[in-house]
């Protein structure tokens, strides 16, 4: 008689969720890597995230993808930490382990590192690189940023005591130059990467005129459809390329793939279905 495995069972959890492309890029590198998975989302009330994710666990799930806005109680919850998640302090991935502790881990900076250096092929050592924001998003990616041995380094945000602040959490690490926008004026960066919320709002941070005059790479976190205000702005100021956050969202979930399942799936296939499907969004 032969009997089949159930497949193991992963979730991503977040409220909202509905929005979510990580069941269909993870059902995609079950496939092309032939394990035995399935993954699903799960909408976790607001004051309920420990008893979502305990009676996910209970149920036999081996692991999980934690978004907004639980990044930071994931970070509580977890019994060990990567060293990226605790510089981050915010895990966007558990993995439940057999004796019943949590591993937390955070695959953003490492996803947005592929992406600029693997996918767009521009390696990060010895680049000028500014990044805008100080919010969870900004935090999630500066180690993994600190560690390819940039030129520079510079935080600037709206409340520049955030970005202060920031640099202060990080100078373990290296030196990190911060200020508010305008701070940067006259200044030359390689890459500009946008990762305040503003964009959520299609707004876009009052940067200083000339800033994309030199830039390389101008990066949006986001991913939306069309040209993002803040890629439309960094074209219009003479940026070389712009990118969106497809390419991070599928590689962070690569980077989750790995250490689920110790195997690193390709991205480059799913990560043009997801932007054909964005094309056909609103
Ligand atoms: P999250 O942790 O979810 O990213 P957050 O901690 O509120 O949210 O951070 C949002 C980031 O976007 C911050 O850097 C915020 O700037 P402030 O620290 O000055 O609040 C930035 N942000 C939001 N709206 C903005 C806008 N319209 N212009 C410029 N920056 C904005």
């Amino acid at each position: 008689m032969t009997t089949i495995a159930p497949a193991d069972r992963y979730a991503v959890v977040g409220h909202p969720i509905g929005h979510s492309r990580s069941p269909i890029i993870h059902t995609q590198f079950a496939r092309q890597t032939g394990q035995n998975l399935c993954y699903e989302t799960i909408l976790a009330p607001l004051d309920a995230f420990k008893i979502t994710v305990d009676a996910f666990r209970q149920s036999g799930g081996k692991g999980m993808n934690i978004t907004v806005p639980f990044k930071l109680e994931a970070y509580s919850l977890a019994s060990s930490l990567t060293e990226r998640a605790a510089s981050a302090q915010a895990v966007n991935t558990f993995r439940f382990e057999k004796d019943g502790t949590i591993l937390g881990d955070n695959t953003d900076g490492a996803g947005l590192v592929r992406d600029i250096e693997i996918n767009l092929g521009i390696p990060l050592q010895n680049q000028r690189l500014l990044l805008l924001g100080a919010g969870g998003a900004a935090h999630g990616v500066i180690l993994p940023l600190l560690q390819k041995k940039l030129a520079r380094l510079a935080i600037a945000n709206r409340t520049p005591d955030k970005a202060k602040q920031l640099a202060q959490q990080f100078t373990g690490y290296g030196r990190i130059d911060f200020g508010d926008f305008l701070d940067f004026r006259g200044e030359h960066f390689d890459i500009v990467i946008h990762a305040t919320s503003a964009g959520l709002l299609n707004e876009l941070p009052s940067l200083p005129a000339g800033i994309f005059s030199d830039v390389r790479l101008a990066y949006d976190m986001l991913y939306r459809p069309q040209l993002t205000p803040f890629l439309r702005s960094a074209q219009n100021g003479g940026a070389q390329q712009v990118a969106d956050g497809t390419g991070m969202l599928v590689e962070q979930a690569a980077e989750s793939f790995l250490l689920w399942r110790g195997i690193r799936p390709e991205t480059q296939e799913i990560i043009r279905q997801i932007r054909h499907m964005q094309s056909h969004v609103s």
